[in-house]
C-alpha cells in the first residue's frame, strides 16, 4: 500500500493516537454549558477545528483504513459524510442500507477523527423520482429539472418530505448517539442551484398558501400590489401564478417578486427546519445540528432557520472570477469573501464554522487557476480570524470519475500525495496545534480596537428588492456595503453584520447602507440610538420604500429626512464611462453609480458637495448631531470606496473613536483570543503593524503576498 508523501515538510508528523487527544474543540469536556448558547458544543481553548470531506460511497472499502489514516496524519480532525449519499443508504424504496456507513464512521472513529454526519437530501435517487417525478423541480422556462445532477427536488413537495422524514428519522436513529458524530449538517448549501426557483405546480400551491395567509383576503393583496395598473387585479388566490419574467410579456410586478422571494426562503427555511426538529427529537442533545449556506444565494435566508444549532457558510475563493489586488490578485481573491461572511454568519447564532473551501483548483470556475502558494492557508488563517470553531475542506481525495473530474482535492489523484493546496492545509493543521499552547482564556480585545466595534445592519428584504429593481445596471447592493466595510477594515475596527434583532446599543458606530425598506418603528430606533449617544451613518436610497416596497406619498426618502437633516433629495447617474466629483475636505473624489443632490435643512453641516454638473455646489454628504450622538448621511455611492473611507475616518476621529491602523488596500489585521491575525491579500510584500515588543508566533512582520503573521501583545 502507498504510503502518504510530505516531502515538503520538516516537521514530525503526528500519530493518530496524539490527534485523539488533540481533538479536544468538541463536547465532552470543559466549557460551562449554558443551554441554547451553540458556543457549549465547542471547547474554547482549541480555537478552531480543521475537518475535510469524504465519500466513502465514492471509493474502495479497501482504501478507507488508508484513507483516514492519512487524513488523521494530514492533522484534520473531522471528517464529513453522507449529504449525497442518499441511493447508497436507500438503495430502494424504504430499504436501507446503512452497513458501509457504519464501517467508515468506525473506521474514521479508529484514527481519532470526529464525523459531521449529513442528510442526504439534496440528492434524492433515481428510484425516488422516476416513480414520483411530480416532486422535481420546474424552472423558469418550464422545464422539469431531471435526475442526472442533483438537487433537483422540489422543496414545496409533500411527498418529497415525506421521504425526507423517513431517510432522516433512520439516519438519526442509527447515528444520533454514535460517540464519533459530533454534529449533523442538514442538506447542503440548500439552493436550487442554477435555476435557483421553483416554479413547479407544488411551488405554486405552496406561494397561494403562503399569500393567502399574509394577506387574508384578495382586495389586502390587490391593494399591497398595487394591482389596479395594468388590470393586474385577482379574483381570487387561486388565479395568482409565481411571478416570472420568461413567461410575460414585460417585468413582472415587483410587490408579487418581493413576495415570492420571501416566500422561498421560508420554504427553504421549512425545509431545513423541518428536518433540524426530527433530528433534535432524535439525537443526543450533545451533537449539534447546522447547515451549511451559499453566502447571498438570493433565495434563501439563513436567519430564518431557526431550528439550527448554528449556521455554516462555503465560499471558493480563486475561480477566474475574482481579481483581488495586483498581478496575482487572481489567485488570492478578496478579503470581503470570507470576511464579510464571517462577520456575517457568526452574528446569526454566536457560534459559525466554514464548511468548504477549495484546497486548489475547482472545476467549474470561468477558467481555473492555481491558487497562488500560501493563499489556501491564509485564507484558513483568515476564517479563524473570524471567530470560527470548524474549518473544513472540500474535499480530501479528488475524484478520478464522475461528476467535479477536474476538482482538486488535499491529495492528488493517487489519492496519497499532497496536492500544492493540501500542503498549505497540512501546515496550517500544524500551526494552529502550535498556537493552542499559547492561547490565553483571559485575553480581552485591546481597548482601542473594541472601542471602534462597528455594525453593518443588513437586511434580505433590501437585498431582494434591490436585486429585481436595481435601478440602475451599475448599482449593487452588495458592492456599496462592502466599501464601508473595508473602509472599517482599513481602520482595523471589529465588525458585526446585523440584522434588525440585534441590540443597536452595545455598537459606537452602525452604518445602514442603502436601507431602502424603513417604516416608522425603524426610524424611532435609530433616533433613539442616536440620542442616547451612537452614531448613525446612512447611505444612499435609505428609507425611500416601505415594508411593502412602497414609495411613500412624501417627498423621496421623506420619512428619513428629520433624521439625516434634509428637505429633500434626488438622485443622478451617469453613463459607465463618466465620473462626476464632489470636494471633501478640500480634496476631491469621483463617482460614477449613484450620487444624491440633497437640500440640507437649517442646522445640518455639509460635508461634501457635488462640484461639478449642473447641482454643483450642492451637498452630497451630510452630517448632524442628535442629542448624544449623530447622523451621517452618505448621498454618494462611489466606485473606489475612497470617499466612503474618508468619511468613516472623519466621522471616528471627529467622535474620539480613533482608528486603530491605516492598512493598505488587501492588508487587514484582525484579532481572536489574544491573537492579532495579519492577512496580505496583496500581490506584494507588506510590512504589518507588528510592535517592536509584541510576540511573533507565525510568520514574520514582513509578509509575502498571500502570507500571514499571527502575533500576542507584550505582557
Ligand atoms: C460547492 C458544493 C460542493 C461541491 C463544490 C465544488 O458549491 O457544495 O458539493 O460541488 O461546490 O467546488
Amino acid at each position: 500500500m502507498k504510503q502518504l508523501l510530505f516531502p515538503f515538510l520538516s516537521c514530525v508528523m503526528l500519530s493518530a493516537a496524539s490527534v485523539l487527544v488533540s481533538c479536544g474543540n468538541f463536547p465532552g469536556t470543559a466549557e460551562v454549558a449554558v443551554p441554547g448558547d451553540p458556543s457549549r458544543f465547542f471547547v474554547r481553548d482549541s480555537l478552531i477545528s480543521p475537518g475535510v470531506y469524504y465519500y466513502p460511497e465514492q471509493w474502495p472499502e479497501s482504501q478507507w483504513e488508508r484513507d483516514f489514516r492519512n487524513m488523521a496524519d494530514c492533522g484534520f480532525e473531522f471528517t464529513h459524510f453522507g449529504e449525497f449519499a442518499w441511493s447508497s443508504m436507500e438503495p430502494e424504496d424504504g430499504t436501507f442500507d446503512f452497513g458501509w456507513l457504519d464501517k467508515a464512521v468506525g473506521m474514521a472513529a479508529a484514527q481519532g477523527l470526529k464525523v459531521i454526519m449529513c442528510t442526504p437530501t439534496p440528492t434524492p435517487p433515481a428510484w425516488l423520482t422516476h416513480r414520483h417525478p411530480d416532486v422535481l423541480v420546474v424552472n423558469s422556462s418550464g422545464q422539469r429539472i431531471e435526475h442526472g445532477a442533483r438537487q433537483q427536488a422540489s422543496w414545496a413537495s409533500e411527498l418529497y418530505r415525506k421521504y425526507v422524514r423517513r431517510i432522516v428519522t433512520a439516519l438519526a436513529e442509527r447515528y444520533g448517539d454514535n460517540p464519533a458524530v459530533i454534529g449533523w449538517q442538514i442538506d447542503n448549501e440548500p439552493s436550487h442551484y442554477s435555476f435557483s426557483y421553483d416554479y413547479s405546480e407544488n411551488a405554486q400551491r405552496n406561494f397561494r398558501i403562503w399569500l393567502q395567509k399574509k394577506y387574508g383576503d384578495i382586495d389586502s393583496l390587490n391593494h399591497v400590489w398595487g394591482n389596479a395598473f395594468w388590470s393586474q387585479t385577482y379574483n381570487d388566490f387561486s388565479q395568482i401564478r409565481i411571478p416570472n419574467g420568461k413567461v410575460l410579456p414585460g417585468t413582472p410586478n415587483p410587490h408579487a417578486m418581493l413576495d415570492y422571494k420571501r416566500y422561498t426562503a421560508d420554504e427553504a427555511a421549512s425545509f431545513i427546519n423541518m428536518q433540524a426538529d426530527i433530528l433534535r427529537s432524535i439525537i443526543s442533545p450533545g451533537q449539534w445540528i447546522m447547515t451549511n449556506t451559499m453566502p447571498g444565494h438570493s433565495p434563501v435566508d439563513p436567519a430564518r432557520m431557526t431550528s439550527l444549532d448554528f449556521l455554516t457558510y462555503t465560499r471558493y475563493l480563486v475561480n477566474g472570477r475574482y481579481s483581488g489586488y495586483g498581478e496575482q490578485g487572481f489567485r488570492i481573491s478578496n478579503p470581503d469573501m470570507l470576511g464579510y461572511n464571517n462577520d456575517y454568519y457568526r452574528n446569526i447564532k454566536g457560534v459559525t464554522g466554514v464548511m468548504e473551501i477549495q484546497p486548489g483548483q475547482v472545476n467549474w470556475g470561468k477558467f481555473n487557476p492555481q491558487p497562488y502558494p500560501g493563499a489556501v492557508r491564509l485564507w484558513m488563517y483568515h476564517i479563524f480570524a473570524g471567530e470560527s470553531r470548524l474549518v473544513c475542506h472540500y474535499r480530501f481525495r479528488q475524484p478520478l470519475k464522475g461528476s467535479e473530474q477536474h476538482h482538486y482535492g488535499t491529495m492528488q489523484t493517487d489519492g496519497v500525495s499532497l496536492s500544492p493546496g493540501g500542503r498549505d492545509i497540512v501546515r496550517f493543521n500544524e500551526e494552529i496545534k502550535e498556537l493552542r499552547r499559547h492561547y490565553d482564556r483571559n485575553s480581552a480585545m485591546p481597548r482601542e480596537m473594541a472601542a471602534i466595534r462597528t455594525a453593518i445592519l443588513v437586511s434580505p428584504d433590501n437585498r431582494w428588492e434591490m436585486e429585481f429593481q436595481p435601478q440602475s445596471d451599475q448599482w449593487d447592493l452588495y458592492r456599496h456595503t462592502i466599501r464601508y466595510y473595508y473602509a472599517l477594515k482599513n481602520m482595523g475596527a471589529p465588525v458585526d453584520i446585523v440584522e434588525e434583532d440585534a441590540d443597536f446599543g452595545k455598537y459606537p458606530v452602525i452604518v445602514a447602507p442603502a436601507y431602502i425598506m424603513v417604516d416608522g418603528n425603524l426610524i424611532d430606533r435609530w433616533t433613539e440610538y442616536v440620542s442616547e449617544g451612537g452614531h448613525l451613518v446612512l447611505t444612499c436610497r435609505t428609507g425611500e420604500k416601505d415594508r411593502n416596497a412602497a414609495l411613500w406619498e412624501d417627498r423621496l426618502a421623506g420619512p428619513v429626512y428629520g433624521l439625516i437633516g434634509a428637505e429633500e433629495l434626488y438622485f443622478d447617474h451617469l453613463p459607465k464611462d463618466r465620473q462626476a466629483h464632489v470636494e471633501f475636505d478640500g480634496k476631491e473624489y469621483s463617482w460614477n453609480n449613484w450620487g444624491e443632490v440633497i437640500t440640507p435643512a437649517e442646522g445640518t453641516e455639509v460635508w461634501a458637495r457635488h462640484s461639478d454638473q449642473f447641482y454643483k455646489g450642492s451637498a452630497a454628504v451630510l452630517h448632524r448631531a442628535v442629542g448624544k450622538g449623530s447622523v451621517t448621511y452618505v448621498g454618494i455611492d462611489s466606485d473606489d470606496g475612497r470617499l466612503e473611507k474618508a468619511v468613516l475616518r472623519k466621522l471616528y476621529a471627529g467622535e474620539g473613536l480613533d482608528p486603530v491602523y491605516d492598512l493598505p488596500e488587501g492588508v487587514l489585521v484582525e484579532w481572536r483570543d489574544g491573537f492579532f491575525v495579519g492577512l496580505n491579500y496583496t500581490s506584494d510584500r507588506q510590512v504589518l503593524p507588528v510592535p517592536d515588543d509584541a510576540e511573533v508566533l507565525v510568520g514574520e512582520k514582513t509578509v509575502p503576498p498571500a502570507g500571514v503573521c499571527i502575533w500576542k501583545a507584550a505582557k
